[in-house]
C-alpha cells in the first residue's frame, strides 16, 4: 500500500456520518452555481438559525463590492500523458526536485538512487507536499525572493534505492542504512528561491536559511502534553526525534510554518508473535504489520514490542520557525493528535483559529480557538498554540452544526469516565471526540477559509478507497467532495455553524448526481483561496482507482488542479500532472503572479499503469513515468507563470 491513505478506517462509532447526512438532504447537494445557485444558498442560510450569518455574508460581500478576481484562462483538458500541462499563455518551471543539493559542499543527486542517507540529509526530501512562500524583503522584491518552505511526505521504496540496494529492508546494516535514507527524505526543507533577470526561478544555494529537517532532527513538545508524559518514554530514543508523514501544512500570522503529521501509523510494525494493539493503538491504526514498510526490521525504534510508546510521539502539528535555521521544531500538542492532514490557521477577533481535517475514512474535523489574542500572548512570552481549546466538529442533518469542546472534565472527559487529564485526552484526541458524539466523515483532507467571507472549505476526498462499483450512486462515495461552513458574522470563535454543499466531484456519465458538464475531477484534496477569492483545488486520486474504467476515474485522468469561483460556481482545469502523479501544494506570491505547486510521486505504482509497463522497481523507477527529466522521476515544485507577467487565473 503506497498512499491510498487507509480506505478502511479504524472508527468504532456509531454515529451519523456526513455522507449520510448530505445523502438525506437532496436540495443541498445542488452545485451552489450562478443566480440559480446563489438563490439556493440564500434559502439554504435564510432558513437556518443563522439569518445572522446570511445578512453579514451579503453584507461583507456588499461592502466589499469586489467579485472574485478574474478567471479567463482556457481550460486544459483531462490528460493521461506523462507530461505537465498548463493553460496556453503560461509556462511551468520545475525546481528543487527530490535531491537537490542544498549547499555547494552537500553531494549532488545520483541518477541511479546511490545517494546514501548521509547525502539525503544534505538535499531536499522526497514526495514534495503542503507548501508556503515566506516572502524576503520589501516592496516588489516580496514578489522576487523567498522561502519556500515544503513537507516531504513519504518515500517510495521502489524509487529512492539503487538497483543494487534494492527495495526490501533487510534485518542487517544496510537495511539500517536504507531506513536511514527514507528517514532523511521525509520531513521539511526550507530553501531560499530567487527569481532571476529572465523570469525564471532558481534556489539559492548555500542561503543561510536552506535547511533539512527529517525524522532523525530533534523535536520538543510544547503545550500540555510534555515529552515526560509517560506514554511518550523512549527506551531506545530517549529525546523525540523527528517528523514522519508530513501533509498538508499551515503558516501562522506570525511567520511560523506548521508541519502537519498524518499517516505515522504506518512506519511502525514488530515481527513478534502475538502482539496485539491496545485500544488506544487500534483506534490509530496501528498493527503488526503496518504499511508494509518493515523499518521495525532494521531499526529498534519503529519495533512496537521492542520500543511501544515512540508512535505516540506522532500525529501531532509541528510548528518551525523558517527564519531562524537554529530553531527546534515544536510539536504543538495542544491541536490534539490524529492524522492531521493539514493544520490552517485564521484569525478571528485576534486569536488564531487552527482548521484540521483528520484523514482518514470515518474520522473527524477539528478546530482550535486560541485562549487570548495571539499577540497578547506572545507579548507574555508565551506560544499561541499552547493555549486555547480544541473542538470536534458534529454536523446535524438540518445544515447546521456545534464544535464540541475536548476539555478534560467536561462532558463525559470526566476522570470517573477514566480520563486521567488533558494530556490524556490530547494524546487519545480520536476516543475523546468519539465519546463526544463527532459526525465521522470521508476522510478529511485540507481547509482553507476564504479570504472576504470568512467561510471555511473542506475537501472529503473519498469514501472507502473509491472501491465503489460505478454507478452506485454516492454510497461510498468514490468521488468526495467540498463542504462549505459558515459561522455567524464570520467569527471562527462562535460555537456553532450552518453548513452546505460546494461541489460534489466526479464525473455525471456514472454519477447522476453530479452536474453533467461540470469539469471532470475526483478525490480533491489540496485547496487554498487565494486572496482574490480564487478556489484552487487539487486533486490526489488513489492508486488503485487512477485512469480506471471500472471506477469510474478512466475520463478523469491523471491527478489535476482546478480553479473555482465560489460566488458564480465557474470551474476550470487549470493544470494536469504527469502518470502516477499526485498535485499537492499551491501557493502563490503576494502579487499572484507566480506561482508554486508540488507535484508529488510521479511514477508511483498504479493498478492501471503497471498493467501496460509493469510495477516500477529499483532497477526500473520509470516503468510508469519518466518525468520530469527522462529518467528517474523525481518529486518537485513547478512554477507557473503567465507568459504576459499576469495574474495567475487570469
Ligand atoms: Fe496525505 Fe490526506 O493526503
Ligand atoms: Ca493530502
Ligand atoms: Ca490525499
Amino acid at each position: 500500500m503506497l498512499h491510498d491513505e487507509n480506505p478502511n478506517g479504524s472508527n468504532p462509532s456509531t454515529t451519523p456520518h456526513l455522507a449520510d447526512l448530505i445523502a438525506q438532504q437532496p436540495t443541498r447537494r445542488t452545485l451552489l452555481a450562478g443566480a440559480a445557485g446563489a438563490a439556493a444558498a440564500a434559502r439554504f442560510f435564510g432558513a437556518s438559525a443563522f439569518d445572522g450569518t446570511l445578512l453579514d455574508r451579503a453584507a461583507r460581500n456588499a461592502a466589499s463590492a469586489l467579485p472574485t478576481g478574474p478567471i479567463t484562462f482556457t481550460e486544459v483538458p483531462p490528460s493521461a500523458a506523462d507530461t505537465f500541462v498548463v493553460p496556453q499563455g503560461y509556462s511551468a518551471q520545475v525546481i528543487i526536485p527530490w535531491g537537490t543539493p542544498l549547499s555547494s559542499t552537500a553531494p549532488a543527486f545520483q541518477e541511479d538512487g546511490s545517494n546514501t542517507a548521509a547525502d539525503q540529509e544534505q538535499q531536499v526530501g522526497f514526495n514534495h507536499d503542503g507548501l508556503h512562500f515566506f516572502p524576503l524583503g520589501v516592496g516588489p522584491f516580496r514578489n522576487r525572493r523567498g522561502l519556500l518552505v515544503l513537507n516531504h511526505e513519504y518515500t517510495d521504496a521502489s524509487q529512492i534505492y539503487s538497483a543494487a540496494q534494492g527495495s526490501s529492508i533487510t534485518p542487517d546494516a544496510a537495511g539500517a542504512e536504507k531506513v536511514q535514507k527514507a528517514l532523511a527524505g521525509h520531513g521539511v526543507s526550507v530553501v531560499e528561491v530567487a527569481r532571476q533577470a529572465d523570469g525564471t526561478w532558481s534556489h539559492v544555494l548555500n542561503s543561510p536559511y536552506n535547511r533539512r529537517i527529517t525524522g532523525n532532527t530533534p523535536v520538543a513538545f510544547s503545550g500540555p502534553v510534555s515529552e515526560s508524559h509517560p506514554l511518550l518514554q523512549s527506551t531506545v530514543t530517549p529525546a523525540p526525534l523527528g517528523t514522519l508523514n508530513n501533509c498538508g501544512h499551515g503558516y501562522t500570522p506570525w511567520g511560523t510554518y506548521l508541519a502537519a503529521e498524518e499517516n505515522f501509523n504506518g512506519y511502525f510494525g514488530t515481527s513478534q508473535l502475538g502482539w496485539t494493539p491496545t485500544m488506544l493503538e487500534a483506534r490509530y491504526g496501528v498493527t503488526a504489520v503496518g504499511f508494509g514498510y518493515n523499518w521495525h526490521r532494521a531499526s529498534a525504534r519503529f519495533d512496537l514490542a521492542q520500543n511501544r510508546n515512540e508512535v505516540n510521539r506522532f500525529g501531532w502539528v509541528v510548528e518551525i520557525d523558517p527564519f531562524d535555521p537554529t530553531s527546534t521544531p515544536k510539536k504543538r500538542t495542544a491541536l490534539g493528535r490524529v492524522k492531521h492532514e493539514g493544520a490552517t490557521v485564521t484569525e478571528a477577533k485576534g486569536r488564531a483559529i487552527v482548521y484540521s481535517g483528520d484523514d482518514e475514512n470515518g474520522d473527524y474535523v477539528y478546530k482550535f480557538v486560541g485562549s487570548q489574542t495571539w499577540k497578547s500572548l506572545r507579548d507574555q512570552g508565551l506560544d499561541p498554540l499552547d493555549h486555547g481549546t480544541l473542538y470536534v466538529a458534529r454536523f446535524d442533518a438540518n445544515g447546521t452544526g456545534e464544535w464540541l469542546p475536548l476539555v478534560h472534565g467536561t462532558g463525559p472527559l470526566t476522570v470517573a469516565n477514566g480520563w486521567a487529564d488533558q494530556a490524556d485526552v490530547l494524546i487519545r484526541t480520536r476516543m475523546a471526540a468519539d465519546a463526544l458524539g463527532a459526525t465521522r466523515c470521508h476522510r478529511p483532507e485540507w481547509v482553507s477559509v476564504h479570504p472576504r467571507t470568512a467561510d471555511v472549505y473542506v475537501t472529503f476526498t473519498n469514501g472507502s478507497g473509491n472501491s465503489a462499483p460505478v454507478n452506485s450512486g454516492r454510497a461510498t462515495n468514490p468521488y468526495g467532495h467540498i463542504v462549505r461552513l459558515g459561522h455567524a458574522r464570520g467569527d471562527h470563535t462562535q460555537d456553532q455553524f450552518v453548513w452546505d454543499i460546494f461541489l460534489l466531484a466526479g464525473d455525471s456519465q456514472y454519477d447522476p448526481l453530479v452536474p453533467a458538464g461540470q469539469a471532470l475531477f475526483g478525490s480533491p484534496d489540496g485547496l487554498w483561496i487565494d486572496d482574490d477569492g480564487r478556489c484552487w483545488i487539487q486533486t490526489d486520486i488513489s492508486n488503485s482507482s487512477q485512469n480506471r474504467p471500472d471506477r469510474g476515474y478512466d475520463r478523469i485522468g491523471n491527478n489535476q488542479m482546478l480553479c473555482a469561483d465560489p460566488q458564480t460556481g465557474d470551474l476550470r482545469r487549470f493544470l494536469t500532472g504527469p502518470r502516477g502523479c499526485e498535485i499537492t501544494g499551491v501557493i502563490t506570491t503576494p502579487d499572484r503572479k507566480t506561482m508554486f505547486v508540488n507535484v508529488q510521486h510521479p511514477g508511483e505504482s498504479t493498478t492501471f499503469w503497471n498493467a501496460q509497463f509493469g510495477a516500477p522497481t529499483t532497477a526500473n523507477p520509470s516503468s510508469v513515468s519518466s518525468w520530469p527529466f527522462g529518467g528517474r522521476p523525481r518529486p518537485c515544485t513547478v512554477v507557473i507563470r503567465k507568459d504576459d507577467g499576469g495574474v495567475i487565473g487570469t
